[in-house]
């Protein structure tokens, strides 16, 4: 066997292989600035590159500078990032324009330090925008680089402990080259995308595999160690489906804080409580049950959320209860132009398709 890598070894090898194989035309690729790399590693935080790709183009034409992004409005922002997820991603991107803008005339800072006072960027997003717009020398560690350096040197634990990170981040700063940092920083992170990947590494084909230590053990998956397990709490809430005389459905804007905070859903009742009393309480209208839609599940990192549609006749008197700034009234054929949860938009689409059926059934919930 080779010898294992060395930090000041890792670079040659790989830069070699993205010459060949890496990826050089993604549009992010194309007239790099800062901001166009910065809007790109947001969305890639924690989402796929082929995913990302028509989201970027959409968000480009409409956002094309900075400046652009400050000036929207956040409900339009977060329209243009319907479907991607993690929606504090857009939220901050749209909170740091902001801050550019008023604090440093309109542009992004070119240091790391200024770069992470903004909200959203953490070391690794700093570092990446710096070297691939600006070919400063940084390191990046995203989740694919840290699976790739913890292969390579074989490096115990798991990442989410500070004492495995910092141990990461030492190899990432000591690995990362003097010149051409920026194909360096995109090697690594198409490696971890393409070949070395979380559960059927390509090692046959990986430039690195001579020196790498976690194959020279015989299970390069072991590496990185996985987070140790607990179970997620599960919570149960009651989606209200309430639609008035014209077939129309009544959205409320959730709370800044919170899952889909800002973006627009259907009102939520606690399970539990009886939705046509909520509805009293709430909006001051009785409506009239009309049917349990099909349940669903939607999983986030640290919990799961049930949930369980409810459609609800309000009549024609429902009018009033929309406003405007905080409840709208939604055609499912036609959804609005806002951000709406992924849930509520495939919920809508199904609604649109078969609605529920206008004579109440006054079933149990
Ligand atoms: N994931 C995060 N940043 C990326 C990039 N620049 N290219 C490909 N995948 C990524």
């Amino acid at each position: 066997m080779a010898a294992p890598l060395t930090p000041d070894g890792l670079a040659a090898p790989l830069l070699a292989w993205f010459d060949r194989h890496g990826r050089k035309d993604l549009p992010w690729q194309r007239a790099p600035s800062p901001y166009r790399v910065w809007v790109s590693e947001v969305m890639l935080q924690q989402t796929q590159v082929a995913t990302v790709v028509p989201y970027f183009e959409r968000f480009m034409a409409r956002f094309l500078s900075l400046a652009d992004l400050a000036a929207a409005p956040l409900d339009e922002v977060l329209h243009l990032w319907s479907g991607l997820g993690y929606y504090a991603r857009a939220r901050n991107l749209h909170r740091a324009a902001g801050i550019a803008v008023a604090k440093h005339g309109g542009e992004l800072p070119r240091d790391l330090e200024g770069l992470q006072s903004l909200p959203g960027i953490g070391r690794s997003t700093a570092g990446a925008v710096l070297s691939l717009a600006l070919g400063q020398r940084h390191p990046i560690l995203d989740g694919n680089v840290k699976r790739v350096l913890a292969r390579c040197f074989a490096v115990p634990g798991w990442p989410g402990e500070t004492r495995t990170l910092a141990r990461l981040w030492d190899l990432a700063e000591g690995c990362t080259p003097a010149a051409r940092v920026g194909p360096y920083n995109q090697a690594l992170m198409d490696l971890g995308a393409t070949l070395c990947t979380k559960a059927a590494p390509a090692c046959g084909r990986c430039p690195l595999a001579a020196g790498c230590a976690a194959l020279a053990q015989g299970n390069p998956t072991a590496f990185p160690a996985p987070r140790p397990r607990r179970g997620v709490p599960a919570r149960a809430v009651l989606w209200l489906v309430l639609r008035n005389g014209a077939g129309e459905v009544l959205l409320e804007r959730r709370p800044a804080l919170g899952v889909w905070g800002g973006l627009w859903g259907l009102p939520e009742c606690p399970d539990g409580e009886v939705p046509e009393d909520w509805c009293r309480r709430r909006l001051g209208l009785a409506p009239q049950r009309v049917e349990l839609l099909r349940p669903r599940r939607h999983s986030f990192t640290h919990f799961r959320l049930d949930i369980q549609p409810v459609a609800l006749a309000l009549g024609q008197s429902a009018g009033a209860v929309a406003d405007g700034a905080d409840r709208l009234w939604c055609d499912p054929t036609r959804p609005a132009q806002v951000g709406l949860a992924a849930p509520v938009a495939r919920l809508l689409a199904e609604l649109a398709a078969s609605p529920p059926t206008s004579i109440p059934t006054g079933d149990p919930v």
